[in-house]
């Protein structure tokens, strides 16, 4: 007897099947590279809408509307994405500015001077959020998001290594910038991109899975265009030392008279750590070798998505070799961004933000999105069944779990707590893997997928990849009933996941590679991702973020 068919295609299924005569002989009868309009017998006569190349006739507005809309259906809930740092939610008058403004574009500088001023304005409050000292001219502008920043950071701080180097008549020939390997994809990707060899430092439970300041004093040398210390590490949250590499540098420059700069990547915590502190220790222009700082204002900005910002403490410290003079429609205007046109309501809606919820509302709304962290962290460690590694919920100075520890819930507010992001980063408990050594941690973030939220689980960094952590990014868009509701899906999982026999939960894997996957990614397959852990000349590597 034949055996059950180990492979199905299910397009030349449908094919096969289709009750449609027409829809059976047609060449391009295939679910994969066309659509077929649902709505053709009320409003259009049955139309094919080719995928993968443009279809020779369109289809009326309200029929494409409709189609998109309901296959737009099987993305997950934005709100529900508990993996993203970036916002979901903005007030109804910020997204009536948005809707107006929709059109502009923020490379038309002469055009959309209300707007300019808006933009120069969100650059004055940030470089004064940030520490900007007296008599310093701050230069900064609006970028599609952090990374642009970086890149913009970076390539600033390889200049000035160059113009310095060569001025010295000294070799330039050999960059090096230094990161942690906690380091979001977005600094790699400078290096790489921009040709400077990037030290990625090992980080460790040491360091609190942070950059290593110990490591950063063995790898510095002359070719060091500069360090990316990170507020806010993608990974569990954490605020790397920006004070303490200071120092280090400090030192290493009275030695040798080599002035190494550092390039903090606020990419959260810019907006978070100027309203709740930094835990006491110095991490922006306060501090004379910070020479430039990003952020996003599509994440705790409080933006939706398509907006950055890079401020430079002096126009020093931004090379003219970087600026270029622009005559246009009429005008004279310097630009440095890598784009050119890009969304001009974000800077509107960041402009609104920050006038509408003031020093205050921005301090409440992340305390409150710690609190709900701290809560959530909480719950997760009295289970017995977690551990966190994100340490925001114990006591300023202390960062070690202990099991049956009491819950410290006494500080008023984050300043008692040890600082970071509202991150809560958590992997199973020792005890709990004895316990039950067949459930898989990866198993919860697939259960929890199927309830619609998306909390994924991945190894730390290379060197303690071995603990792997899921991680819930606790933005303001999560209320109490949400926390609520949280804590018990993932209780609720976690008993099932003890009371079933060694389950086989593959199936909860991401499905197969959809055909748009297939014709645009050479990646790594998603069934793989964990081993591409390959070294950054050799093509694709692994990065979270
Ligand atoms: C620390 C850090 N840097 C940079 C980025 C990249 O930011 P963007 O998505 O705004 O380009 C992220 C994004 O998560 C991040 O967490």
């Amino acid at each position: 007897m034949a055996g059950l068919a180990r492979h199905i295609d299910p397009d030349e299924l449908i094919k096969k099947l289709h009750d449609h005569p027409s829809h059976r002989t047609s060449h391009h009868s295939n679910r994969a590279v066309s659509h077929t309009t649902p709505y053709s017998s009320r409003y259009a006569s049955a139309t094919e809408l080719s995928k993968f190349r443009i279809p020779h006739d369109g289809a009326p507005a309200n029929v494409v509307h409709q189609l998109l809309k309901d296959e737009l259906d099987l993305d997950g809930r934005p709100n529900l994405n508990l993996a993203s740092f970036v916002g979901t939610y903005m007030e109804e008058e910020a997204e009536k500015l948005m809707i107006e403004n929709l059109s502009k574009n923020m490379s038309d500088v002469d055009e959309y001077p209300a707007m300019m001023s808006m933009h120069s304005r969100c650059v004055s409050i940030l470089a004064h959020l940030w520490g900007v000292q007296k008599g310093e001219t701050a230069i900064g502008t609006a970028t599609t998001g952090s990374s642009e920043a970086i890149h913009l950071g970076g390539l600033a701080m390889k200049r000035r290594w160059q113009e310095r180097r060569k001025a010295e008549g000294k070799d330039t020939s050999n960059p090096n910038i230094i990161m942690g390997a906690n380091a979001q994809v977005a600094l790699e990707k400078f290096a790489r991109y921009f040709e400077v060899e990037a030290r990625i430092l090992p980080v460790s439970v040491k360091s609190r899975y942070r950059l290593d300041p110990d490591l950063v004093k063995e790898n510095i040398d002359e070719n060091t265009i500069g360090i990316f210390v990170i507020m806010g590490s993608t990974y569990t949250g954490h605020y790397e030392p920006v004070e303490e590499i200071s120092n280090i540098l400090d030192e290493y420059e009275k030695k040798t008279g080599i002035d190494i700069p550092i390039h903090v990547d606020a990419a959260s915590g810019g907006f978070i750590a100027p309203f709740c502190g930094s835990g006491g220790s110095k991490w922006n222009f306060e501090l004379p070798r910070v020479k430039s700082i990003n952020t996003s204002g599509h994440k705790f900005g409080l933006v939706y998505a398509g907006v950055g910002w890079i401020i430079f403490r002096d126009e020093q410290f931004l090379p003219k070799h970087l600026i270029f003079e622009l005559h246009y429609l009429g005008g004279t205007e310097e630009s440095y961004t890598l784009n050119f046109s890009r969304p001009g309501a974000q800077i509107i809606c960041q402009y609104y933000n920050l006038i509408h919820l003031g020093f205050t509302g921005y301090r409440a709304i992340m305390e409150n999105a710690l609190a709900n962290a701290r809560l959530l962290s909480r719950s997760l460690e009295a289970t017995g069944w977690y551990q966190c590694v994100s340490d925001i919920h114990r006591k300023k100075g202390d960062y070690v779990y202990e099991k049956g520890e009491k819950p410290y819930t006494e500080g008023q507010s984050s300043a008692d707590y040890n600082a970071g992001l509202p991150v809560v980063a958590f992997s199973l408990s020792n005890e709990f893997k004895r316990k039950y050594p067949y459930v898989k941690q990866v198993s919860v973030s697939n259960l929890l997928r199927a309830k619609q939220y998306i909390i994924p689980n991945y190894p730390l960094p290379p060197n303690e990849e071995k603990t792997e952590i899921l991680r819930v990014v606790v933005r303001e868009s999560m209320s109490m009933d949400l926390l609520d509701r949280l804590i018990c899906d993932i209780c609720a999982v976690t008993e099932t996941l003890m009371s079933s026999d060694a389950v086989d939960l593959a199936a909860w894997q991401p499905a197969s590679a959809s055909i748009e996957k297939q014709h645009s990614s050479r990646g790594v397959e998603s069934k793989n991702r964990y081993l591409a852990n390959r070294p950054m000349d050799d093509g694709v590597h692994r990065s979270v973020c």
